[in-house]
């Protein structure tokens, strides 16, 4: 609708919960029914974050000081919300978004041990106030969601190389945010079949947002 903002909405979890899959499939209900919907992810999501991904995902996994990368990713953050999210959002479209700073209090914070104290003040800088209209919390045993990622692109899997208790914390991270944000996060069931998982998703956006009931 003209002059009408768009929603933003995110998707965190931890590897191999089907995140991709689950917003393609939001994406083409939500044209359907006639808005306007750009996909995004994080890091990356503009040019300028999207070179900086590269130098995330890739190589050893002790490449970074914990601290350096949760800066790289705020800096990626900040500039894919300026140069893609912002602009789009006050066009009037909806953007869904594979990842967002849940990612970073949950791999950078719970995962390496960032201070939460640290990441607070790189968001202030960073972000501000924005916060996702809602977060959709993809949970799956980590194990579980390993074992999807095999087939994936071999060159981006440095995160997932970091190792099993690596991976239980931060499924504990994104919990604990779930817990302590329950007006802005719904936590869905990952392990289950694609179709049950999408339900469980177009029913959070219909009661959380009113738009987009199956
Ligand atoms: P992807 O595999 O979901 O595209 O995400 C790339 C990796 O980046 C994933 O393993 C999680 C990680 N990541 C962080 O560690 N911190 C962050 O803030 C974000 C956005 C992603």
């Amino acid at each position: 609708m003209a002059g009408t903002r768009g929603r933003f909405i995110t998707f965190e979890g931890g590897e191999g919960a089907g995140k991709s899959t689950q917003i393609r499939l939001l994406a083409e209900h939500l044209r359907g029914l006639g808005r306007s919907v750009a996909v995004t992810r994080e890091p990356g999501g503009s040019p300028g974050a999207e070179e900086i991904r590269n130098l995330l995902v890739t190589g050893g996994t002790g490449r970074w000081r914990p601290v350096t990368e949760a800066l790289l990713h705020y800096a990626s953050r900040h500039e894919h919300l300026q140069v893609t999210v912002l602009p789009a959002l006050a066009a009037g479209t909806w953007v869904l978004c594979d990842r967002f700073a849940d990612s970073t209090r949950a791999y950078q914070g719970n995962g390496l041990g960032v201070p939460f104290a640290v990441l607070d003040a790189l968001h202030a800088q960073a972000v501000g106030d924005f916060r996702p209209d809602l977060t959709l919390i993809l949970d799956i045993d980590p194990e579980a969601g390993l074992s999807r990622t095999s087939d994936r692109p071999g060159a981006e899997d440095r995160y997932e190389r970091m190792g099993a208790d690596f991976h239980r914390r931060l499924r504990d991270g994104f919990l604990d945010i779930a817990r302590r944000e329950p007006e802005r996060c719904v936590v869905i069931d990952a392990a289950r079949p694609i179709d049950a998982v999408q339900a469980d998703v177009r029913g959070a956006v219909m009661s959380r947002l009113g738009v987009g009931a199956a």
